[in-house]
């Protein structure tokens, strides 16, 4: 059912845990499943240095929080709004289309805690264009 390395992203996650006074934090739940994920980054001179996730949730869920973290440290925050569920998925070699909602809910989490950043250092929030996207 799961890529080999979304298995591998579920059994080693990168980026495990929560960065103490985290410049930027994002909770997000999903209400259907109940999963919950809370996202926190280290940002310095608008990039991103850190990421770090903390899923209650699926493998898919697990999996998706780990590949997002990977995918979006070293960029910009801009850059790194611009990461879609979509690419979490690419990135992960594909997910079940029962599971999409997996990286749907890590993607939410990364602008959420984005837009904390944002919003803490006097910053319009982006938004969530994406939100209601698959
Ligand atoms: Fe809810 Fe995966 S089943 S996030």
């Amino acid at each position: 059912m799961y890529s080999e390395r979304v298995m591998d992203h579920f059994m080693n996650p990168r980026n495990m845990g929560e960065i103490p006074d985290a410049d930027g934090a994002g909770e997000v739940g999903n209400a259907t499943c109940g999963d919950i994920m809370r996202i926190t980054l280290r940002v310095e001179e608008n990039r991103i240095v850190d990421a770090k996730f903390k899923t209650f949730g699926c493998a898919a869920a697990i999996a998706s929080s780990s590949m997002a973290t990977e995918l979006i440290k070293g960029k910009t925050l801009d850059e790194a709004c611009a990461v879609t569920n979509r690419a979490v998925v690419e990135a992960l070699g594909g997910l079940p289309p029962q599971k999409v909602h997996c990286s749907v809910l890590a993607k939410e989490g990364i602008h959420q805690a984005i837009d904390d950043y944002r919003v803490r250092h006097g910053m319009q929030p982006g938004g969530d264009e994406e939100k209601h996207a698959p």
